[in-house]
């Protein structure tokens, strides 16, 4: 691949259809606020025309270099800053000036949320309907804001449901023209979107906030840039690449994306692969509802994450990282491209690291969207340009992965985690969790909780104490009625099993998964088959359509649900509508290519194993006994609701 270097810019303009990231040439001086010195990669605000992200050399240390999918990316991305969307004849001038297929260039475009095809609205409002957004009132602030604009023309304003934007413990959180706004009213939305029509710019709230001082990190608060990375330091002077392995081993240091996966396996898998390119690519897409750990992360401890993928680059050879994060971070692809910089500037990244013969360069890549992104092969197609369909496994990405290279692929929480147990030893680790639980954990907890957020607590504590110590309990003094503990992906939980412990093996034994730590909270007003739907609805709206099992399953239990929640199904149809829905729980178990179609059936299912009476009362009595379903908003709501993705 070309090895041309490029300056990254943020772009806030009036034209913006959000703040786009995209690459510009470093000989083409724009005339915005830089915030950093000119002979670095800089991160700037303010443009409203967009720089063309073509030809350029340079040679920065630490810079950003722009690659195959990150051309097509940045193309279209300053095509529609220009124009608001994609229209037809410049995807027809794209493709010819990169000879690129227009099919190519258009199946890509369809693919991504961000991307437009049509002309959008003036005002283009989407209402995040996920679990703690619903739980919030989503639906009914939604209802209301369709009142308020009743009569508005289309091409003024669209509002439409979204996938959950990152802001949990903020809900319900609204983009506006791609601008986020959290804990939102539909009063306040209404003022935004009225603002937007008349072509005023709008502005996200600036959501700058005091660094958290956090126990996983070993430097402690406020240490020096040159009081960090002590252990990439001793690192490159020791090359005890082995004994990191077998600290990590003897730490059980197990990845936090979900799966769980051992890390110190991975990362020798890729160190013995004898192919000398070699990528480390860091998971930051954060986008299943209620997970909002990451982006904590990012904000109060980026020089642990970067420190950490600066290991996995050293212990497994491979001389460059990426950062994959969700578009909608930016305030932490802001604060993670000032560390990469103040890391090159250091000589912590770039050629010849710490004055050692071992280069490492880091790279940030912005998603352009979909939870899909998250799983490791559909982001490793979105960074190679294409569509983020995951690939079939094995091969796993340790073998071959990022251009066919083996690549270590790794969550935000994973890689912090592997400078706290080198800094301070593998018995330290172990004596942080509860219970026979090793290390800490980040946990989000969003719902019905007095005070939401993210948490840092020894692994292996209970749910209890974490909803009712930590997030100061249920909120308006009503009771537990359930909580998932991680998302739609480890379905919900009765509150007499609050005493769980966060925990893999407490919580797969309780029928359940410890996931990625994001913990939702229903009270006892809460509707279970209702949360069942909207989980269920959630894999149906990102289901990537690739295989058939996951495409077409994920539809039919969200028609089933449906008509559960209407009522009036007489008993033999039920019967028959169970059995079905087992059978199709285990063919997407068995035969879905990623973990979204094999997950998607959890929620129903653990509704049905807990809540079976609830479910019962809404379909042969036609009966909600929370008084959610059988109302014209409920109905309305989901008329609204299909065909949520744009
Ligand atoms: C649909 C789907 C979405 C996912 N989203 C994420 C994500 O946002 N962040 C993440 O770290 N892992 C996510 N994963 C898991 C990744 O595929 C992968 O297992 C993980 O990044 C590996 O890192 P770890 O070993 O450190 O957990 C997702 C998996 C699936 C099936
Ligand atoms: S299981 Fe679903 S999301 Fe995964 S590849 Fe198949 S269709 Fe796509
Ligand atoms: S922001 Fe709404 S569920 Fe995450």
């Amino acid at each position: 691949m070309p090895e041309n270097l490029f300056a990254y810019i943020v772009c806030g303009g009036e034209k913006s259809t959000g703040r786009v990231a995209f690459f510009a040439a470093r000989c083409e001086k724009p005339t915005g606020r830089y915030l950093q010195g000119a002979s670095l990669p800089v991160v700037c605000k303010g443009f409203s025309t967009p720089l063309r992200a073509a030809h350029c050399n340079g040679n920065m240390p630490g810079a950003f270099r722009a690659r195959r999918g990150d051309v097509i990316f940045d193309d279209l991305r300053a095509i529609q800053l220009r124009h608001g969307f994609l229209p037809k004849a410049e995807l027809e001038g794209l493709s010819r000036r990169n000879q690129t297929p227009l099919y190519q260039l258009h199946s890509v475009a369809s693919f991504y949320p961000h991307f437009h095809l049509v002309p959008p609205a003036k005002a283009e409002i989407r209402v995040c309907a996920d679990l703690s957004c619903h739980l919030n009132g989503a639906c009914e602030m939604r209802a209301d804001l369709e009142r308020r604009f009743a009569g508005s023309r289309p091409e003024d304003v669209q509002i439409r449901d979204v996938s959950c934007l990152g802001r949990c413990d903020h809900a319900p959180a609204v983009s506006i023209n791609d601008h986020i706004f959290m804990g939102m009213t539909a009063e306040h939305a209404e003022q935004i979107g009225r603002s937007a029509i008349r072509g005023d710019e709008i502005h996200e709230p600036d959501p700058q906030q005091a660094r958290a001082v956090c126990k996983a990190d070993p430097y402690g608060d406020g240490a020096a840039q040159s009081e960090r990375y002590g252990v990439v330091r001793k690192l490159v002077q020791s090359r005890a690449w082995d004994d990191v392995l077998a600290q990590l081993k003897a730490a059980e240091l197990r990845g936090m994306g979900g799966a769980g996966f051992p890390t110190s396996m991975k990362w020798d898998l890729v160190r013995k692969q004898p192919d000398p390119i070699k990528y480390v690519v860091c998971n930051a897409d954060e986008s299943e509802p209620g997970t909002i750990k990451d982006r904590f992360i990012m904000t109060h401890l980026p020089h642990l994450l970067i420190e950490g993928m600066i290991i996995a680059g050293l212990v497994t050879g491979a001389k460059r990282g990426i950062l994959y994060i969700r578009h909608e971070y930016h305030l932490q692809e802001e604060i993670l491209g000032e560390e990469i910089r103040r890391c090159s500037r250091a000589g912590l990244l770039g050629k010849k690291i710490l004055g050692s013969d071992i280069d490492f360069d880091l790279e940030v890549f912005v998603s352009p969207g979909g939870y899909i992104c998250g799983e490791e092969s559909a982001l490793i197609e979105a960074i190679e340009g294409h569509r983020a369909e995951p690939r079939n496994k094995p091969p796993f990405p340790g073998q071959i992965g990022l251009w066919q290279k083996p690549t270590v692929i790794n969550n935000v929480e994973t890689f912090i985690n592997v400078p706290q147990i080198l800094a301070r030893g593998t018995e330290w680790f172990a004596a942080q969790g509860a219970g026979g639980s090793r290390g800490l954990k980040f946990v989000g907890v969003s719902g019905h909780v007095a005070r939401p957020g993210v948490f840092e607590v020894p692994m292996g504590t209970s749910m209890r104490e974490v909803i009712y110590n930590h997030a100061g309990g249920i909120r308006g003094g009503r009771h537990l009625k359930a909580f998932a503990p991680s998302g739609p992906s480890s379905g919900y939980l009765p509150a007499s099993m609050v005493d769980v412990r966060l925990d893999f093996k407490a919580l797969a034994d309780a029928g359940s998964m410890l996931g990625s730590g994001a913990i939702v909270v229903c009270d006892d007003t809460t509707c279970m088959l209702d949360m069942a739907l909207n989980a269920v609805r959630f894999y149906r709206n990102e289901s990537c359509g690739k295989c058939v099992p996951c495409r077409v399953g994920s539809q039919k239990m969200t028609d089933m649900l449906v008509r559960w929640t209407q009522g009036g199904v007489p008993e033999p149809q039920y019967r028959a509508d169970l059995a079905l829905l087992d059978e199709l729980s285990q063919a997407m178990g068995l035969t879905s290519i990623c973990g979204l179609g094999q997950i998607a059936p959890a929620p129903i299912q653990s509704v049905l194993k807990h809540f079976r009476a609830e479910i019962d009362a809404h379909v042969l009595k036609s009966q909600c006994p929370s008084g959610i379903c059988f109302t014209a908003a409920a109905r309305s709501g989901e008329a609204q609701r299909v065909g949520i993705r744009p």
